[in-house]
């Protein structure tokens, strides 16, 4: 399936003392190939004439050092030159591809209310304004909190007019409001409770986003739970506010495909021209928005003549089972994918 955003993607970002209008040089087309999402073309450039800059076997080095932290669940260590570019070529447009994924339910689920500014916390370089960017066109204020200045300095190369709050969220007392906040792959290295302090920032939405591992639905899990306890209104995935009826050792997650560049691939010593990147989310909203019946948990599993769907409702947990004689709901069935809405 294609998408593309033809108008050039102007936008108005406003940086904590000035308003500028500007003409990003964001691409204007995103490729979705079967569901993969791919950062946009001037930012790949970008990041492989910094990769060549470092030279491979460093990039190589940083970049095994960097899984290894990221397997143990160890912040990163002080970054160089090379693992910022290691992490530039090998994670970013993984976590770009599943902010990409949340934000287009999110978009969906909003309907036609427009975000015009996001808040993008521990916004590391850029990956989920980025999407933001291609989700919510309509955004004119882009704003990021981190604390990285190498980071902080690519995201400005690919996102140079959004505004750049280089400090540590702790210290931040009251977060500025903006339509969308927006915490991908961060909550778990800030490391503190933010659940409320986010959502009284989010004027319209507020999006969360970790690995899509036991610890990092842990930690959306906990999040959820203060959220709905703070009275928002679940926008995705969970069908409703009720309690998770996921148990342990099953937990909430879902996936998105990534096309590793070459660069990538050699990196990682890789065959497949792709990965695909787990992740665990919540999207909350101020307003109720319209829910689906329910919402596919697991890959869909093919058996002869028959789909079945793994999938979460208000009730509960179920497995569908959609015959081939069923026709009409067995075509959708088949185009229906981990992480869609069912019903
Ligand atoms: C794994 S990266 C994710 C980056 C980005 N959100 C993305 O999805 O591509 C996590 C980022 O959070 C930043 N971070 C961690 N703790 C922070 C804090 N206390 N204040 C600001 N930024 C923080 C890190 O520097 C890092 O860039």
């Amino acid at each position: 399936m294609g998408r593309s955003l033809s108008r050039e993607c102007v936008r108005v970002l406003t940086s904590r003392s000035t308003s500028t209008r500007i003409d990003t040089n964001i691409r204007e087309e995103v490729p979705v190939h079967d569901g993969s999402v791919q950062l946009p073309d001037g930012v790949r450039r970008m990041i492989e004439e910094r990769a060549e800059a470092v030279g491979f076997r460093a990039l190589k080095h940083a970049a095994s050092a960097m899984s290894a932290d990221y397997r143990a669940s160890r912040a990163a260590r002080q970054p160089d030159a090379a693992r910022t570019a290691a992490y530039l070529a090998t994670r970013m447009p993984a976590t770009f591809a599943a902010a990409h994924a949340v934000l287009r339910e999110l978009r969906e689920r909003l309907g036609a209310r427009p975000i015009s500014s996001v808040l993008d916390i521990g916004a590391g370089a850029g990956g989920a304004s980025l999407a933001a960017c291609e989700c919510f066109p309509e955004a004119r204020t882009i704003t990021m909190v981190e604390r990285d200045p190498a980071l902080a300095a690519a995201a400005h190369q690919w996102l140079p007019e959004a505004a750049v709050m280089l400090e540590d969220v702790a210290r931040i007392k009251t977060l500025p409001p903006h339509d969308l906040v927006l915490a991908a792959y961060s909550l778990g290295e800030i490391g503190e409770p933010l659940a409320a302090r986010l959502w009284q920032a989010a004027r319209v939405a507020l999006v969360a986003i970790e690995p899509g591992t036991p610890r990092g639905y842990a930690l959306i899990l906990k999040m959820r739970e203060e959220l709905l306890g703070a009275g928002v209104s679940m926008a995705a995935p969970c069908p409703a506010a009720t309690p998770c009826p996921l148990a342990a050792p099953n937990w909430c997650h879902f996936a998105a495909r990534v096309e590793r560049s070459s660069l990538h691939r050699r990196i990682k010593d890789a065959e497949l021209g792709y990965e695909d990147e787990k992740f665990s989310y919540i999207a909350v909203a101020r307003e109720p928005v319209d829910l689906p019946a329910s919402r596919i948990i697991r890959r869909p599993q093919q058996r002869p003549g028959l789909i079945e769907l793994e999938t979460c409702a208000p009730a509960g947990v179920r497995t569908v089972r959609v015959p081939r004689r069923d026709r009409e709901a067995f075509r959708a069935a088949r185009k229906a994918a981990w992480g869609s809405a069912w019903g």
